[in-house]
């Protein structure tokens, strides 16, 4: 079999010139404890990665950290409409083309995200998803993309949080951007056209809020797997369910409604991912030790039950480096000191969290 970026087994750690950590780990086993991340995983069947962007794959250390760790990525920013196009027929790729090419060379596996997110429409676009032809304009777009990066991307979000169940709408739809629920029309489409455009690619419906133990949280969990039934029943081609798992410290976590949630999607013979993993610190005491334990204690509790469900997959980290993380910009803490959600502290040294995800790993049962 020739080995192409799709038939690539997630686990393989071949780091073109990126970083001392993996030349070494070519040059000989490393020791347990300089193991990345994707290779306790690997033990389990399972798989790490993280979110980049690509204007730090220019930085060695942080790149060579990403390969050492990560057998899949996933581009953060650069594969959303309103950066691909901007104005209507004006492609702009080149920074997915420069994730691509990292993933390449460095032969990790790549997640798309995400052929339609409704926080991310182009302005030219917002008119027209609120005409009746709506279905057409988003699958031409989930079609250029997902077709553009055929055989490079081996899963995709095709439609990123279109629940909302607060807007009040059927089945718990959200209205943005289209004013009002449209009904799940277009999610089936999107569906659809991906798979047409790529018949190889793992389909995914990936969304957030789906971890907790409040009312919210419980209307979300219901309105997805509402969602997910309606599309299997319907035959549209969907293979997984992206859990963001944007998890947060001091929030209610009930393992028991958590894991029947898991339970519940795999039954539809659907397979998952964490795929924008991070803890949230904002309820967490202000020293770092004290906070970095907080943190990875939080983790540990929701890791495990996570995976414990063998049809969850693995664990993608919405970057490594606390400095990167959205959160510096959306998860202020009060005393005003930067949040520490992330595995990785700025200087990329590994911190607590990253103990809890290899734990977490290395005691899941083998998939
Ligand atoms: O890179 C430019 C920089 O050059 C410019 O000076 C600066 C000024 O605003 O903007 C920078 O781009 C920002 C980019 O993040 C990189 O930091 C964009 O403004 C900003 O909109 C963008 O935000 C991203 C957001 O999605 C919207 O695309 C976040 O990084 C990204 O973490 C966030 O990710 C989402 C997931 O896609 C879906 N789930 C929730 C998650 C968090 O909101």
């Amino acid at each position: 079999m020739t080995l192409t970026r799709r038939n690539f087994v997630a686990g393989g750690s071949l780091a073109l010139g990126l970083g001392s950590l993996t030349t070494a780990a070519l040059k000989k086993e490393p020791p347990i404890s300089t193991k990345g991340l994707k290779d306790i995983a690997a033990r389990r069947g399972l798989s790490f990665g993280c979110a980049v962007r690509d204007q730090h794959l220019s930085d060695k250390l942080l790149s060579g950290t990403i390969t050492h760790e990560c057998d899949i990525v996933v581009a953060e920013v650069a594969m959303k409409w309103a950066i691909n196009e901007p104005l209507k027929d004006d492609f702009q790729y080149n920074a997915a083309d420069n994730i691509v090419r990292f993933a390449r060379i460095n032969r990790l596996a790549l997640r798309g995200h995400t052929a339609f997110w409704y926080r991310s429409v182009p302005q030219w676009a917002t008119g027209l998803l609120r005409d009746r032809y709506r279905e057409k304009v988003i699958t031409d777009r989930v079609t250029e993309v997902v077709r553009r990066y055929k055989g490079e991307v081996s899963e995709w979000d095709v439609v990123n949080e279109a629940i909302e169940p607060r807007d009040g709408q059927f089945r718990g739809l959200r209205t943005a951007p289209f004013g009002a629920s449209t009904g799940i029309q277009y999610i089936a489409d999107s569906f659809h056209a991906a798979h047409e455009a790529d018949y190889d690619a793992k389909l995914f419906y990936n969304d957030y809020g789906l971890e907790y133990d409040t009312p919210q949280e419980d209307a979300r969990r219901a309105a997805v797997l509402a969602l997910l039934t309606d599309l299997k029943r319907q035959n549209v081609p969907i293979h997984g369910l992206g859990l963001q798992t944007h998890a947060g410290v001091g929030r209610r976590f009930d393992a028991v409604k958590y894991r029947l949630f898991l339970k519940n999607v795999a039954d539809l013979g659907l397979i998952m991912r964490l795929t924008e993993f991070d803890v949230a610190d904002r309820n967490a005491p202000p020293g770092f030790v004290e906070r970095d334990k907080a943190v990875a204690a939080h983790a540990s509790e929701l890791l495990h039950v996570a995976l414990d469900e063998r049809a969850v997959k693995g664990i993608l980290c919405w970057g490594l480096r606390d400095q990167d993380s959205w959160l510096a910009q959306n998860g202020k803490r009060k005393d005003g000191l930067a949040p520490r959600p992330l595995p990785f502290t700025d200087d990329l040294r590994p911190k607590p969290l990253r103990s809890s995800i290899a734990e977490a790993f290395a005691n899941a049962p083998d998939r």
